[in-house]
């Protein structure tokens, strides 16, 4: 395979909100969050944005990484909540960090930053010397219905990113679809063309732009949990591994109970998933490369280490990847 992981880099809102705190605006508690997700608490996006964080977390992975923004031969975004539609994040922030590259976003929702790794690879396998900006970003505050308790008490902001050069770290990365509009989606409006419905949208209102988001959060567990299942024994086997060999489990951090049935149905021991749900929340795109970036500076790896990730969500899409660790 391709790249390497040379820098890591990630920045969350600073605005902290616990169970009691949603508990003030809805229906809800501490002891259910809690139980039913894993969950404490979640930083919420206040003043700053998610270009902000974007930003931020690119510039602190560039800096890990050593590498100037001028440097950089492409930057490919994660996102479904971008501050604009368009253009995209990444193209704001090729400008804002100074980078002369090409930029754009992709859209496979919680998957999204492993969808970008594969790109990722395509590109290396045809210019091996490149150095690739990776972000995922979400802004989930922003498209979830504050009213619906099951869905809005388990989403957190946040913006992880990693720079990536030539290496042979990447093992193996696999995606995976399966084409679902009900299971978990946020819709535009019809808009407020003058040729079509009297120009107003299927609320009666003129414009707007999306609805909120929607999940049917059981039918989401029940895919999340097979996926990852599956995910994670398949691409063991895709890098010429077994299991045993894995050192840590990245999951995406959507539920606590999701990763917890996955412990019990795989043959690795509870302390090689890593997490941060607890007080991040479910980041979407985002919880991946802030688990990243957060245990790689707190020293948890080392050279040689096998990094298992897997991740799933709207689409619907699942991935997996496995890199060894040699920054
Ligand atoms: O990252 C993207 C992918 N997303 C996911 O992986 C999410 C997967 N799904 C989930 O994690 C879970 O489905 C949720 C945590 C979102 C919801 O848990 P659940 O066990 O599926 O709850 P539910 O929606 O089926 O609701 C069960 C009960 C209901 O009450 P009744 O009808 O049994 O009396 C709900 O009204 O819990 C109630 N409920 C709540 N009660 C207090 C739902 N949400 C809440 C709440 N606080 N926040």
């Amino acid at each position: 395979m391709s790249f390497s992981i040379i820098g890591t880099g990630s920045k969350s809102p600073s605005q902290i909100k616990t169970n009691d705190d949603l508990a003030q605006v809805m229906d809800t508690s501490d002891e259910w969050i809690q139980s039913k997700t894993g969950i404490r608490e979640r930083r919420i996006l206040g003043e700053e944005t998610i270009t902000d964080l974007v930003v931020e977390s690119s510039l602190l992975a560039l800096e890990d990484a050593g590498v100037q923004a001028k440097e950089l031969d492409l930057i490919i975004c994660a996102t479904v909540t971008s501050d604009y539609i368009t253009p995209s994040m990444a193209c704001i922030v090729q400008r804002r960090i100074g980078a002369n590259c090409p930029a754009f976003d992709i859209s496979a929702a919680c998957a999204g930053f492993l969808y970008a790794w594969d790109i990722a690879d395509g590109y290396f396998i045809r210019k091996p010397d490149s150095k690739i900006l990776v972000v995922g970003a979400e802004a989930v505050s922003k498209l979830v219905d504050w009213n619906d308790r099951s869905t809005a008490v388990i989403f957190g902001d946040g913006a992880g990113a990693v720079v990536l050069g030539r290496g042979e770290g990447l093992k193996a990365v696999k995606l995976n679809t399966r084409g679902d509009e009900t299971a978990l989606y946020a819709k535009y409006k019809k808009g407020n063309c003058p040729f079509r419905d009297n120009g107003v949208d299927e609320t009666g209102q003129p414009g707007g732009h999306a609805t909120f988001l929607h999940m049917e959060g059981q039918r989401v567990f029940q895919f999340a949990v097979s996926s990852m299942c599956r995910d994670l024994k398949n691409i063991v086997k895709q890098a010429g591994l077994e299991l045993d060999n894995v050192d840590y489990v990245l999951p995406h951090q959507a539920n606590q109970r999701i990763i917890d049935y996955a412990i019990s149905r795989l043959p690795l021991a509870p302390e090689k998933y890593l997490g941060n749900i607890a007080y991040r929340g479910n980041t979407s795109a985002a919880a991946i490369p802030i688990l990243l970036d957060e245990f790689a500076k707190q020293g948890q790896f080392k050279k040689g280490d096998i990094l298992a990730f897997s991740s799933f969500g709207a689409g619907l899409t699942s991935a997996a990847a496995i890199l060894e660790w040699d920054k």
